[in-house]
């Protein structure tokens, strides 16, 4: 599989520092500088349209400092099937929209964590947990490559549009199932590459490499490494459906300005349509 050539630390680093600017922009309603978000251009993993990923329902249960910092692109507590008094993980939990809608599914018996490793988005999570009233959630510091939490704890771990963005995806895996319990489950919305990125006029590294790493795209796996990765983790009953395929006017707000211009716009078209928002499901074995 050809990999851009950019260190694992650089990669985090431009996402800590963006997804700061996220944050910061969220609480002060307004585009910190050198920050996309509020131009229509959000350069995240989605275009910060929170109605298309939840119900009104879900929009109204949340505060709605919570739902406009949303930047998933899928409804991974949707997936879960969640049931009351269990314990599930947000891998990646950002301003905490799907912690504190999961906190409602399991109630008061039940506890929800969220881990991300960017300051700014765990202040963030904070306040709108202290918004939404809810007692049974906490947000840690940390990174999912490295989850701060026993082995064999979790119920459920759910995650939006995180994965992608870690240089180590076999290791976030692997952690996953490591913090699972036995039968515990895996519920995630993420962009996955459909097949895979042959047949254009530019390789794969090139494609890798013009794309942004933090709008999402340029560490996308592909269906099958997905697959793979769940596999050598020890994951079973694993299912991978595509749930959006997106078109030209959607990447254009997850990509930096300018780059899609560099290519011819049939090449744009057959590229940005194996770019796929899926949910991927599994389970660790009893
Ligand atoms: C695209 S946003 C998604 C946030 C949230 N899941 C949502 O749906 O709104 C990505 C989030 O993942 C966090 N993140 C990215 N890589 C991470 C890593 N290796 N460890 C912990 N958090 C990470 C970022 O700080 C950011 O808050």
């Amino acid at each position: 599989m050809a990999r851009t050539k950019i260190a694992p630390e650089q990669i985090k680093e431009a996402v800590r520092d963006h997804y700061g600017k996220v944050a910061q922009g969220a609480v002060s309603g307004a585009c910190a500088e050198g920050s996309a978000c509020c131009s229509g251009v959000a350069s995240s993993c989605c275009s910060g349209d929170e109605s298309a990923l939840y119900t009104n329902e879900e929009l109204s249960a949340v505060p709605t400092e919570a739902a406009s910092s949303s930047r998933g692109c899928g409804n991974p507590v949707a997936l879960a099937s969640l049931k009351s008094g269990e314990t599930v993980l947000d891998l990646g939990s950002g301003g905490g929209i799907d912690v504190l809608l999961a906190a409602k599914h399991v109630g008061a018996k039940g506890f929800v964590y969220g881990l991300d490793m960017t300051d700014e988005m765990l202040t963030l999570a904070n306040q709108n947990a202290e918004r939404a009233g809810l007692a049974n959630v906490k947000f840690l510091k940390g990174d999912i490559e490295s989850i701060p939490l026993p082995e064999a704890s979790i119920d459920v771990i759910i995650s939006n549009c995180v994965i992608n963005l870690a240089s180590d995806k076999a290791r976030v895996l692997k952690e996953a199932f490591r913090v699972l319990k036995p039968g515990g489950r895996l519920a995630v919305s993420d962009i996955v590459i459909d097949k895979n990125l042959d047949g254009l006029p530019l390789s794969e590294e090139q494609i890798r490499t013009a794309l942004s790493w933090v709008g999402c795209i340029a560490g996308a796996l592909t269906i099958k490494q997905y697959r793979e990765l769940l596999e050598q983790a020890g994951f079973g009953k694993i299912k991978l459906e595509i749930r959006h395929r997106y078109t030209v006017e959607d990447v254009v707000d997850m990509v930096p300005q300018n780059v899609l211009k560099n290519f011819a716009p049939q090449i744009v078209k057959e590229l940005v349509s194996r770019f796929t928002s899926s949910s991927i499901s599994a389970v660790r074995p009893r």
